[in-house]
């Protein structure tokens, strides 16, 4: 693909559609707008354009294709695989004025939303109303709506509640040309041509920019009960996962922490009061919840008998509110200290959860082989296991030469376990030269087909998801 240049008839482009406020052409913004949360990657765009509204978005797209030049969607930039790095320049395209909740629509239990606001601000706004959307990536308190769709995001209560596809009904997106579409309607069944609404989420910016989402809401569940469970061995904690679903109960999170990803939170975080046993090497955090806490109270016996078999250590209930909060705190803040303590690479494998013990022991059996440690930690009720690559003192050489074939081994490993290679933080720029792990070269065709259909001129996003060339 050649792109062209931001040029001079471009910026005076811009500048006659948009206000002064909404371009951005100094370093500063250009470096701030051409990083997220992957790694310590940096590829600032030519220009940052923040547009009002659909029309101004639709204006971007078509003077951008007209010229082919690339444009990067931006939301919060809390990406894990580089999906908002503006590899080739180009227009980076922040949506975050793009902040409002247009409607909640509490007849039917819908709302509609803007795909810059903040995942957790929406969650509090519903809440308000009795409502409840589940989708909690650990991000939650900065990232925005429009990223967890474009990364078909989870987070711990994926387990029960699903991820953002589970919740998105229609969507308006912008095509590669500048034309305005809806794909689909705001129902709950949809039976009518293919389903594009499903299409675009996780599609990462490639295929189109969304500029409104309908979401479907649920009640609120009003109760819930949470406890961390020590064991004694990484192994048992893993085997006894699927155990529990097994007797009949799935709980509303079931995450996994190895020994160092506690004890990496614990030195990076203040103020979490903790003592860990020696003996102890992981910790499972189990959550239940719903609106009769008799039925509540059941299901956690039915739990501990579980556990009981997987000899579990003994299990710490958080009775109040702030105790809940200082365990959640521990663990969705696990990715952050470990990015404080070394250069790392983070993979987020995911696995059928049975085999989950299979992973976690040919992880660690790679990363021997290859001289590295990780750090593991995630939603192991989902099979879906973030494993952390610790630089550490291994050599710029040997981190930089050997790396790709470990990361190749483990990705092959979650392959043939019935896995793949990314859950939920998706594949853009740092992981799309495995796509031939899990797919075929027919399969990857197809998948550029549909590509070509949407944005001819490739300008969307390039360089994410697809192997190079
Ligand atoms: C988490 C993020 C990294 O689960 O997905 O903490
Ligand atoms: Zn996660």
């Amino acid at each position: 693909m050649t792109f062209g240049r931001l040029s001079q008839e471009l910026i005076d482009f811009f500048k006659r559609t948009l206000q002064e406020d909404q371009i951005f052409l100094d370093e500063e913004n250009l470096l701030k707008y051409g990083s997220d949360e992957t790694e310590n990657l940096s590829y600032p765009p030519e220009v940052v354009l923040k547009p009002n509204n659909t029309e101004e978005v639709a204006a971007i797209l078509k003077i951008c294709n007209e010229h082919s030049i690339p444009v990067t969607p931006l939301g919060a930039r809390t990406g894990l695989s580089g999906g908002a790095l503006s590899i080739h320049g180009g227009v980076g395209l922040s949506m975050e004025r793009f902040d409002r909740i247009v409607d909640i629509d509490e007849n039917n239990l819908q709302a509609t939303v803007e795909p810059g606001v903040i995942n957790q601000v929406f969650q509090e706004a519903v809440k308000e109303k009795g409502l409840f959307y589940p989708p909690d990536p650990a991000s939650w308190g900065s990232c925005f709506l429009g990223g967890n769709l474009a990364l078909n995001s989870g987070g711990p209560r994926a387990v029960k509640y699903g991820v953002t596809s589970d919740y998105v009904l229609n969507l308006e997106v912008v095509l590669a040309s500048g034309d305005v579409i809806w794909t689909g309607a705001n129902t709950l069944k949809n039976s009518t041509g293919y389903n594009l609404t499903q299409l675009m989420v996780g599609s990462e910016g490639t295929l189109g920019i969304i500029t409104k989402a309908v979401f479907k809401l649920i009640p609120e569940p009003t109760e819930d009960l949470l406890m961390l469970v020590p064991f004694n061995s990484e192994e048992k904690a893993c085997e006894a996962v699927p155990a529990i679903f097994k007797a009949g109960v799935i709980p509303s999170a079931m995450e996994f922490m190895e020994r160092d990803a506690i004890d990496f939170t614990l030195k990076y975080i203040d103020g979490i009061n903790m003592e860990v046993g020696d003996e102890v090497q992981a910790h499972l955090l189990i959550e239940v919840d719903g609106n009769d806490p008799e039925v509540l109270m059941k299901d956690c016996e039915k739990i501990m008998s579980v556990l009981e078999q997987y000899e579990a250590g003994e299990i710490l209930f958080a009775d109040t509110a702030a105790q809940k909060e200082m365990l959640w705190k521990m663990r969705i803040r696990v990715g952050e200290a470990v990015k404080a303590n070394s250069i790392y690479k983070e993979e987020d494998t995911v696995v059928p959860r049975y085999e989950m013990p299979r992973l976690l022991k040919g992880v660690k059996e790679i990363g021997k082989r290859y001289g590295f440690t990780s750090v593991c930690y995630g939603h192991v009720g989902d099979g879906n296991l973030h494993v952390n690559i610790i630089k550490g003192d291994m050599s710029e050489a040997k981190w930089n030469n050997e790396l790709t074939a470990a990361i190749r081994e483990i990705f092959e490993l979650c392959v043939s376990l019935g896995g793949t290679i990314s859950g939920e933080h998706g594949i853009g720029f740092v992981q799309k030269n495995y796509m031939d792990i899990p797919f075929s070269a027919v399969e990857l065709e197809l998948q550029r087909g549909i590509k070509r259909n949407f944005d001819p001129k490739g300008i969307l996003n390039p360089s994410k998801v697809f192997p190079d060339d």
